[in-house]
């Protein structure tokens, strides 16, 4: 299978060492605005074909699937774009910035049969597949409640991750996306009803502060920056359900912190910061730690995996565990935490 990367940064190469690991898997093309980027990748990843202009690389017949690691106001169009080329797409998350784009997207798929996977990662990691076996043969019984932070306290990357036009928003859709989402595919995928958020634009992005170096976007320019320092939401759902969540760039914290806590009325499960279940057994409570490999996420093993499931789903016709509906009902809660804090009151979806 001839593979086409479109957009070569610093994402791009999760993907790239992933696809290189796959059987049956040949690094065909690669694409990015700037030239000497993708030629750069071409040369490191042994890749034959470089383009500037997306629409050429779509046009050579060759290539059977794309990964887009582009800034997110580009993953609408080129993902229709492909699919319409006949190609099959994996595209980072998130998938869009609006409900209208994602739906566009999905009358894609729909009208090309094509697939396309969202890079709702932290799915694909081991520890995450586990504990969705559990939750899933009934281990936690009812999952009602879930709470996740992403809290940053200095790590605005700024460039095109501080453009609202270019991101759709900032932490909440950047990083709030990969929380919220794995414990909505943990909950079952509830359908979400209403959200009430709160965005704020306090601190800025803080290019001020020494001694702390942080990850910085490639084109990083200290003097832009139109996206929210924090924000916090509770999204409800059908089945009675709720979720927590609140994300930052920047917030006067004293430590970074990532949590990911689901809640059943026979049991619970923290999947970060590390690995652990927490049970009930003759009138004991226990908290049970899983031996896995990994305490948390393992990063490149979960893009390895994630890869490995889309080349098997695009050679099986399979729908991969990241649909775009799933894409779909994810921008529906974003925008909806957005316009709720916009308004000052809940918004029902
Ligand atoms: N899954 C994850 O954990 C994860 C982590 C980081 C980023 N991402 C996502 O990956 C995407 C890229 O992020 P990044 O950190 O690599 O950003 P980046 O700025 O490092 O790289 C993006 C690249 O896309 C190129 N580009 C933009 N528009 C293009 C176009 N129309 N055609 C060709 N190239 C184009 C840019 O020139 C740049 O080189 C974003 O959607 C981001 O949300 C996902």
């Amino acid at each position: 299978m001839n593979i086409g990367v479109i957009g070569a940064g610093s994402i791009s190469d999760m993907h790239l060492q992933a696809y290189e690991k796959q059987e049956g898997v040949k690094l065909y093309a690669i694409c990015d605005l700037k030239e000497q980027r993708a030629k750069d990748k071409a040369k490191q990843y042994d890749i034959e074909h470089v383009y500037t202009d997306y629409r050429e690389l779509l046009a050579n017949p060759d290539i059977e699937a794309v990964s887009i690691c582009t800034w997110n106001n580009t993953h609408a169009e080129i993902s229709i774009a492909a699919l319409r080329a006949g190609k099959h797409v994996l595209v980072e998350k998130p998938l869009c910035r609006s409900v209208e784009e994602a739906r566009l997207i999905q009358e894609a798929v729909t009208e090309t049969g094509k697939l396309l996977q969202v890079g709702f990662v932290r799915r694909y990691d081991a520890n995450a597949q586990l504990v969705k076996r559990f939750i899933d043969k009934g281990e936690l019984g009812e999952v009602y409640y879930a709470k996740a932070s992403c809290i940053r306290r200095l790590g605005n990357p700024g460039g095109w991750f501080a453009d609202t036009e270019r991101s759709g928003g900032g932490p909440l859709i950047d990083i709030g996306v990969h929380v919220i989402d794995l414990c909505w595919y943990m909950m079952g995928r509830p359908k979400p009803v209403s959200v009430s958020g709160n965005t704020y634009h306090k601190l800025g992005n803080r290019s001020n502060v020494q001694h702390l170096s942080f990850y910085k976007a490639a084109d990083y320019d200290a003097n832009f920056n139109t996206v929210e320092d924090m924000a916090n939401a509770l999204i409800r759902f059908e089945n009675g359900a709720s979720l927590l969540v609140d994300v930052s760039f920047t917030l006067h914290a004293k430590k970074d912190e990532i949590t990911v806590k689901l809640y059943g009325d026979k049991g619970g499960v923290e999947l970060e910061p590390e690995l652990v279940f927490i049970a009930e057994a003759n009138d004991t409570i226990l908290n049970i730690t899983p031996q896995t490999d990994h305490k948390s996420i393992n990063v490149p093993e979960a893009f390895r995996r994630e890869i490995s499931h889309f080349v098997a789903c695009c050679q099986s016709g399979d729908t991969p565990i990241s649909p775009v509906e799933d894409g779909l009902e994810m921008m529906k809660m974003l925008c909806g935490i957005y316009e709720s804090a916009a308004k000052g009151q809940e918004i029902r979806l």
